[in-house]
């Protein structure tokens, strides 16, 4: 596992999104589009905006890449305000030249949600499996809507939400924790595991107590993140204040292996 310390929520935002950026382009004589796992949440909106910048500039494009968000609420059609459908259309997908028909969300409002959560899973291994799998961290160490007991190989499923991950969420429906849908359709640990990559964002003090459990707490359930330990190409990148819980040595660890960050281009990176 790489951990890339950076001193705070904007030079996270510009690390991410030069890293996915790089990947994209590599990509660009391959025979098969490039498949891009996303998240919704804060965490990864200062990335969005960067990859919108730089596409804005000419410097990258979507055209050939298919994505698939990580999970979408249980019982909310994609036109609804909170739908991560909608979170999707409004922060990324409206400002980027990705085909509407390349981005999937789990549908929330589908008849049979176990059918469309099978169906889910066959589209993304039709699309070659996902090469770089971007995520948030819940502030109980849940990765999409893999709440802590998760089984580490589980496929994409229904969930039930933690009050905890309710009450984080909550910002979104009026400040009303019981106005968040109690579950969700969500990809498994075992689906972001078969990525060929994993990028996780960790920012603010609210995720430290997750990120030491991640970097330095054993490999568990009871914090989903662990998984990314056995993954052979997984990144952490996080901010000053996500450090606050992890030992002086990790810190001073990781930074004498990956040396200074570069800055971002969105020095105020609000969230
Ligand atoms: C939700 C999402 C996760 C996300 C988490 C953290 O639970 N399902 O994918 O990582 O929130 O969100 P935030 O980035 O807003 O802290």
């Amino acid at each position: 596992m790489r951990l890339i310390i950076c001193r705070d929520y904007a030079q996270v935002s510009g690390w991410a999104a030069r890293y996915i950026a790089k990947r994209i382009k590599e990509t660009a004589g391959r025979d098969r589009p490039f498949v891009l796992g996303l998240p919704t949440g804060s965490s990864p909106l200062g990335t969005y905006r960067e990859l919108i910048d730089l596409h804005r500039k000419g410097e990258l494009s979507f055209s050939r890449v298919i994505s698939f968000n990580m999970d979408e609420y249980l019982g909310l059609p994609a036109g609804h305000p909170q739908s991560y459908r909608r979170f999707m259309e409004d922060n990324f997908f409206h400002a980027i030249d990705i085909d509407p028909k390349n981005t999937h969300v789990p549908d929330g409002s589908a008849p049979d949600p176990e059918a469309e959560c099978r169906s889910y899973e066959e589209a993304i291994a039709a699309a070659g499996g996902i090469d770089l799998f971007l995520g948030g961290m819940g502030s109980d160490g849940h990765i999409a809507f893999n709440e802590p007991g998760s089984s580490l190989q589980s496929r994409t499923r229904i969930k039930t939400l933690t009050t905890e991950t309710r009450r984080a969420n909550a910002r979104f429906f009026g400040g009303d924790p019981e106005k968040v849908p109690p579950t969700a359709l969500t990809v498994g640990i075992g689906t972001v595991m078969d990525a060929r990559e994993v990028l996780i964002i960790a920012s603010g003090y609210a995720k430290a107590r997750a990120l030491k459990a991640a970097v330095e707490g054993g490999l568990s359930h009871w914090w989903p993140l662990s998984c990314l330990q056995t993954h052979p190409k997984a990144i952490i990148v996080c901010d000053e204040e996500a450090l606050d819980e992890l030992r002086v040595g990790t810190v001073r660890y990781f930074k004498s292996l990956e040396g200074p960050v570069p800055e971002g281009s969105n020095p105020k990176g609000e969230r």
